[in-house]
C-alpha cells in the first residue's frame, strides 16, 4: 500500500513539473514471437513488488565497428595487423554523455526520483529501483511470473515500448523478453548447483560411442581412431614454436572440468614434454577446476579442448586455460566477456541476473567476490566449444554481445566457437516451428549463435570416412554428430562473405523454400572453416573414449592460429587477430583442404550439401598449414 502511494505521489508530482509534454509516442523496443520451451506463463505478479529494471544504453560509434574492423583485418588494407589497446576500444565505444542524458531525462520526467537511478561508472548501464506497476507504465507492458519445468520462476513479458526518442539510446532492458533464469538442480551430495538454461558447462558438449579397449596410432587407422599424429598429417602441422611471447586461451564454464591425471596419461601417450603439466588457470568469476562431480559429462568437453590443444601446439607453447563461474551459479558468455572487457560489465558488482551469473554469489561454497570486470588480458587466440540456439536469445542481446567480440577483433584476438553438433538443427536436436518456438518436430532451421556472429570465426566438423585415409579429401562429419551449419535469422551477411554465399546459393541450390531457412543470401552464412571431429581418442577418467563433435574441431583450429601467430610473432609482426575478412580473400581461399562431400542433416531434411568452394557444412575447408604459414607470414 505504501509504495503504491508513493507512486501516486510521484506520479502527481511528474506532472506537475512537466512544463509542457516532451514524451514522444511509443514505439515497440523488443517483442518475442514465443516463450522458449520449457516455460509457461503462470500468473500476475504484485503490482508493488520491486523490480530492478536496467537500461543497456547503445554504445557509441558501435554501427561503425565492421567498417573499424575490416581496416585492421582486410590483408589488402595499409592498417592491417594495426591492433587497438583496449582503452582505444573503450573510449570509442562508451555510450555518449547524449545517450545517458535521454534515458536519465525521460526517467526524471516520468516520476522516477533521482536517487533511484543508477549510472553505472562505464556510463554503460542505467539501473533503477522500480516496481512492478511502474515499470509496466514506463516500458507500457505487462509483467507475469512465468515457470520452469524445472520448477524455475523469473519475472518477464513478452514485449515492451520506449518513447521514440528514448529508443535509439537503448539496446534493451531487464528483466523484460529475455528468458534465462537459473535453473536449479536438483540437491545432491550436499552440492547445490544451478545451471542456467542454455548455459554451457554441463550436458551439451561433446558425445561419446564409449571407452576403448586399445588406442592405435598407426595413421592407417585414421578413420577408426584420429590421435594428434592423424592432425599433424592431414593439416601439415610440422612446426616447433620459437616465441616466448605468444598465447593461447581456451574457456571452459564451470562444472565442465579437466582432470590432470587424464592429461597425464594422454601426454605419457601422445605428447612429449607435457607430462604433469597443466594448463595457466585464469580463474574468473570463482571458476574452479572441480573434482568433486565426474563422469563424461563433466569433463569430456576439458579434457578434449585441453589434451588436443596443449599438444599441437606442443610443450613450448603454454595454454591458459579461463575457467569461468562457481560450482553453485555457473556463468555465461557475459560473465567471460566481462572479465575481458571492464567497459562491458554491467553495473558494481552485478551484471543482468535473468541472464547471467551474478557475483558474489553468497549461498555457502558460492563465490562470495565480486565478479570479474576487466581483470583479465585476453590472449591471441580465444577457443571455446560452447554454444547457444540463436532463438534461445533476443536479437538485441545476442548483438550486444556479438560486437563485443568485434571489440575483442580491435584488439587483435581471434575468436573461434564450435558451429554446434546438429547439423541445420539447434541444440537438442531442436528446430523451429512457425511460431518461432524451438520443438523436436519443428521443420524450421535452427542457428547457432555465437557462430552466426560475423565477427567470430565458427568451426564446423569434418571426417576421415571409413575405408579412407589420411590422403584421402575428408568428408563432412556425419559420424555421431552432423556439422553445425546454416543461415542467420538475426545477422545479415558480411561483405567478407557475401560473393562465397551467393555463388553456393546459386551454384548448388538447396531444395528447401524460404519458409525453412533465409533463402535470400543476405543473412550471415556459416561455419567459416572446419577440421576433424570425429573418433577422437580422448583419455577421460582413467579410460580412452571416442569423442564426436565440432568441440574437437574448434581447439585444433585454435592450436594452428596459435603456431602461425608464433611465427608472425618471432617475425616482430602482429597476431593475426580476426581472420574472417583475410579467410575468404582470393590470396587465402584456396589455402583450405575443400571439402565437397556430405551433408548436415536435422529437421527431418538431409541438411545442406558440401560443394566445391565455401558451403554451409565445412566453410571454405580443413586447414592447410603450410600454405596458410607461408600467407600469413607474407602479410
Ligand atoms: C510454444 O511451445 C510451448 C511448449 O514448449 C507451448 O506451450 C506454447 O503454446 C507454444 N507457443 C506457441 C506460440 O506456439
Ligand atoms: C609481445 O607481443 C605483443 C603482440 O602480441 C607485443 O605488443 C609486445 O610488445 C610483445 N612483448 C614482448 C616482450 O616482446
Ligand atoms: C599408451 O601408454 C601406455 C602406458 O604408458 C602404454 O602401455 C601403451 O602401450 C601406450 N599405447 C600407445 C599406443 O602408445
Ligand atoms: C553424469 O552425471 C550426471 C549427474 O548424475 C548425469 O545427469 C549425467 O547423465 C551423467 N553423464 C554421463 C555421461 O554418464
Ligand atoms: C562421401 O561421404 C560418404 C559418407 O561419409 C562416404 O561413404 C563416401 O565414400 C564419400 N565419397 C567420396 C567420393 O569420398
Ligand atoms: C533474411 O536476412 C536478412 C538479413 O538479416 C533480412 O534482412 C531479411 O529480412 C531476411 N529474410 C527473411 C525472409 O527472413
Ligand atoms: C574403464 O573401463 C573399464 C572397462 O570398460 C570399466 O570397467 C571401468 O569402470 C572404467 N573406468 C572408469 C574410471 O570409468
Amino acid at each position: 500500500m505504501r509504495s503504491l502511494l508513493v507512486s501516486l505521489v510521484s506520479l502527481a508530482l511528474a506532472l506537475s513539473v512537466l512544463a509542457e509534454p516532451t514524451l514522444s509516442p511509443y514505439t515497440l523496443h523488443e517483442k518475442r514471437d514465443a516463450i522458449p520451451a520449457g516455460w509457461s506463463r503462470d500468473r500476475k505478479y504484485h503490482a508493488t513488488a520491486s523490480v530492478p529494471l536496467r537500461f543497456a544504453l547503445a554504445q557509441n560509434n558501435i554501427d561503425s565497428i565492421g567498417d573499424l574492423l575490416l581496416d585492421i583485418s582486410h590483408p589488402e588494407s595499409e592498417n592491417y595487423g594495426k591492433h587497438w589497446t583496449a582503452a582505444q576500444v573503450a573510449a570509442k565505444f562508451a555510450p555518449s554523455a547524449t545517450s545517458v542524458d535521454a534515458v536519465r531525462t525521460w526517467l526524471e520526467q516520468s516520476g522516477v526520483e533521482p536517487h533511484r537511478i543508477t549510472i553505472t561508472p562505464s556510463k554503460g548501464w542505467i539501473e533503477v529501483s522500480s516496481t512492478v506497476e511502474e515499470a509496466e507504465s514506463l516500458l507500457q507492458t505487462d509483467y507475469h511470473v512465468y515457470g520452469h519445468e524445472s520448477g524455475a520462476e523469473q519475472i518477464a513479458c513478452e514485449g515492451y515500448h520506449l518513447p521514440a526518442h528514448v529508443a535509439p539510446h537503448v539496446d534493451f532492458v531487464t528483466p523484460t523478453v529475455h528468458f534465462d533464469a537459473k535453473i536449479k538442480r536438483v540437491k545432491r551430495d550436499g552440492h547445490h548447483a544451478a545451471i542456467p538454461i542454455g548455459q554451457p558447462g554441463f550436458g551439451a558438449g561433446p558425445k561419446t560411442s564409449g571407452v576403448l579397449d586399445n588406442i592405435f596410432t598407426q595413421l592407417e587407422d585414421c578413420d577408426k581412431q584420429i590421435t594428434p599424429a592423424c592432425l599433424r598429417a592431414l593439416y601439415g602441422i610440422v612446426y616447433d614454436p620459437v616465441s616466448t611471447n605468444n598465447s593461447y586461451g581456451i574457456v571452459e564454464y564451470t562444472p565442465q572440468a579437466y582432470i590432470q591425471s587424464d592429461l597425464d596419461s594422454f601426454a605419457k601417450n601422445f605428447s612429449t614434454g607435457l607430462e604433469g603439466v597443466s594448463p595457466k588457470l585464469v580463474s574468473i568469476d570463482g571458476g574452479v577446476d572441480q573434482t568433486s562431480l565426474k563422469n563424461f559429462s563433466y569433463n569430456g568437453e576439458s579434457n578434449l579442448d585441453l589434451q588436443y590443444g596443449m599438444t599441437l601446439v606442443t610443450a613450448k607453447q603454454p595454454v591458459t586455460l579461463y575457467q569461468v563461474g562457481d560450482m553453485n551459479l555457473g556463468a555465461s558468455f557475459n560473465n567471460f566477456l566481462d572479465a575481458l572487457d571492464g567497459s562491458y560489465c554491467a553495473f558494481e558488482g552485478g551484471d543482468d541476473p535473468s541472464q547471467d551469473g551474478i557475483y558474489p554469489d553468497n549461498v555457502p561454497g558460492g563465490y562470495d567476490h565480486s565478479q570479474d570486470c576487466g581483470t583479465v588480458k585476453p590472449a591471441n587466440v580465444i577457443s571455446t566449444s560452447y554454444g547457444y540456439n540463436e532463438a534461445d536469445l533476443t536479437a538485441k542481446y545476442a548483438q550486444r554481445q556479438c560486437a563485443e567480440y568485434a571489440k575483442l577483433g580491435m584488439m587483435g584476438v581471434t575468436v573461434l566457437y564450435s558451429s554446434g553438433d546438429y547439423g541445420v538443427a539447434g541444440n537438442g536436436d531442436l528446430c523451429l516451428d512457425s511460431n518461432g518456438n524451438q520443438t523436436a518436430d519443428g521443420k524450421i532451421f535452427n542457428p547457432s549463435f555465437p557462430s552466426t556472429c560475423p565477427y567470430v570465426t565458427s568451426v564446423g566438423a569434418t571426417q576421415v570416412s571409413p575405408g579412407q585415409t589420411v590422403l584421402d579429401r575428408e568428408n563432412a562429419c556425419q559420424q555421431v554428430i552432423y556439422s553445425g551449419g546454416g543461415f542467420s535469422n538475426y545477422f545479415a551477411v558480411p561483405d567478407y562473405q557475401k560473393a562465397v554465399v551467393a555463388g553456393y546459393l546459386e551454384n548448388h541450390p538447396p531444395p528447401y523454400s524460404k519458409t525453412t531457412y533465409n533463402t535470400t543470401g543476405t543473412s550471415r552464412a556459416y561455419p567459416d572453416i572446419s577440421a576433424n571431429g570425429a573418433n577422437y581418442v580422448v583419455a577421460i577418467n582413467g579410460n580412452y573414449s571416442l569423442v564426436y563433435g565440432t568441440s574437437a574441431s574448434s581447439p585444433v583450429v585454435g592450436a594452428i592460429i596459435t603456431l602461425i601467430n608464433d611465427a608472425r610473432i618471432a617475425m616482430g609482426k602482429s597476431p593475426v587477430g580476426f581472420i574472417n575478412p583475410t579467410i575468404y580473400s582470393s590470396e587465402f581461399q584456396y589455402a583450405w583442404n575443400d571439402v565437397t562431400n556430405g551433408t548436415n542433416p536435422g529437421c527431418g531434411t538431409v541438411g545442406f550439401s558440401s560443394a566445391p568452394g565455401w558451403d554451409p557444412v565445412t566453410g571454405l575447408g580443413t586447414p592447410n598449414f603450410p600454405a596458410l604459414l607461408a600467407k600469413w607470414l607474407d602479410l
